[in-house]
């Protein structure tokens, strides 16, 4: 979504605040951001769409929520007051408020955003799902202190803080209306992964200069990308496909957004750090775990000691095909901690491929084959994930699934051993969660 993981894209000119912006101050850049997502709302969408399909994606996927912001500790009975903050055509919003009424859960969606053309179709998607549970709000962030709005237990903001004129203050307005206890979705640009966009971006300032009105510069950049040199970067890069499939609102958020700030590993930490915050996860772990491409054991060794951010950046720099980072996070004062995934109560869930599906797709040899944005990992599983899996329906606590097995002549050790080594790795690949107690 934001055709959430794969397909936000945008552009850089500024790698930073705007030249003489101050808080409050207006800022001609950001007057051109508005500009945009008034003439081209992003992404691409068509409420006629709802009809057949619901874009799905991290952040907010509401199983997410549950588990990597409130630990699989917070019960559904209690609502959820939830914030979109800069929600565009709707993916974040539409996903969420649909992923609440079907399991009737109490609460509501507020989505908030200044581009009166992008509410206008995530309203008409909104209607075309019968959504009762979403408040629309025509703001913006900056407003968003003293607004009144809120106290929210959890606030997306997908693809939008590395637009901003000035991102930590972006940022404190949202913490400014986080309930106690709450936490944040947030999905920002990662350099590595878009390589050959700033490269881009800076020949299209100099043919399309960011005063021309925005229908001129399109049709540069329509004319520059028929013509695109076979040795451009952009051509190689397989990680996103805006520029292809994503219309004029995709083409133009990528290669003429006046604003965007890609963010590596530690300066996506250095951003949250500073304002309080403690990632609980970056999606997916696994592919943040350098562990998982270095067989090597005197690599896997150094790495090891480069503690959690060190590994994270090992990953993205080693890789280079993370084009965005989703990161759940929440207050540092409120500490989260795992939940035990071991203890006979904890009841596994399947985030949304049906367990027993995952377990289909499982080799004969135990690997799972799966593909981080082309990179093919095989992620090895012991015998028993499969029938543990086809045990996994989101109902079932821990010890009922070792009962079930143990009547079947698998000890209880056994059992323990097998479900903690799937529970790590498919933990790590957001397939398997836990589910919130009622
Ligand atoms: C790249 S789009 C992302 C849309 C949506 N979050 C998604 O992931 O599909 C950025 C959105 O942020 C909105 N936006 C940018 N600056 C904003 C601000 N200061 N206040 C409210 N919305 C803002 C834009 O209007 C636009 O709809």
């Amino acid at each position: 979504m934001c055709s959430r993981p794969s397909a936000e894209i945008a552009i850089a000119a500024d790698n930073g605040p705007a030249l003489g912006y101050a808080a409050g101050m207006p800022d001609s850049t950001d007057a051109r951001l508005a500009a945009q997502y008034e003439a081209y709302p992003y992404p691409k969408r068509d409420p006629r769409d709802e009809a057949r399909r619901l874009v799905i994606g991290s952040p907010s996927h509401l199983r997410e929520i549950e588990f990597w912001v409130f630990g699989a500790r917070r019960a559904t009975s209690q609502p959820l007051r939830a914030l979109v903050a800069g929600g565009g055509t709707g993916d974040g919003t539409i996903m969420l408020a649909t992923h609440m009424a079907r399991v009737g859960r109490a609460g509501d969606v507020t989505y908030l955003d200044r581009s009166t053309a992008a509410m206008a179709i995530a309203r008409g998607r909104a209607e075309a799902r019968s959504l009762a549970n979403i408040a629309w709000e025509a703001r913006s962030i900056l407003d968003l202190p003293g607004s009144g709005l809120g106290p929210f237990d959890y606030i997306d903001c997908c693809g939008v803080l590395h637009h901003l004129p000035d991102p930590t203050e972006g940022l404190a307005a949202l913490l400014s209306v986080l309930a106690p206890g709450g936490g944040l979705g947030l999905m920002v640009y990662a350099p590595h992964g878009r390589t050959g966009v700033y490269m881009l971006q800076d020949a299209l300032r100099r043919l399309a200069p960011p005063d021309l009105p925005p229908a001129q510069r399109l049709d540069i950049a329509r004319r520059v990308m028929k013509h695109l040199p076979d040795s451009a970067w952009l051509r190689t890069n397989r990680n996103f496909s805006d520029h292809l499939d994503g219309g004029d609102a995709g083409l133009y958020d990528l290669l003429l957004n006046p604003r965007d700030r890609p963010y590596d590993v530690p300066a996506l930490y250095a951003l949250l750090e500073g304002a309080g915050l403690s990632v609980t996860c970056l999606m997916e772990p696994m592919r943040y775990d350098p562990a998982i491409y270095l067989p090597d054991p005197k690599l896997r060794a150094l790495a090891a000691g480069l503690g959690p951010v060190g590994r994270a950046a090992l990953a993205e720099s080693l890789t280079a095909n993370i084009s965005t980072h989703v990161a759940y996070c929440v207050r540092t004062a409120d500490a989260w901690a795992p939940p035990d995934a071991m203890a006979p109560d904890a009841v596994p869930v399947a985030r949304e491929m049906p367990a027993e599906e995952l377990a289909r797709n499982i080799r004969a040899d135990g690997v799972l084959p799966f593909v981080f944005d082309g990179l093919r990992v095989p992620v090895a599983l012991p015998p028993l994930a499969v029938p543990i899996l086809k045990l996994i329906d989101g109902v079932r606590t821990v010890g009922g699934i070792a009962a079930a097995l143990a009547e079947r002549g698998t000890p209880a050790p056994v059992f323990a051993k097998a479900w903690g080594e799937t529970w790590a790795k498919l933990s790590a690949l957001n397939r398997i969660l836990l589910a919130p107690p009622p």
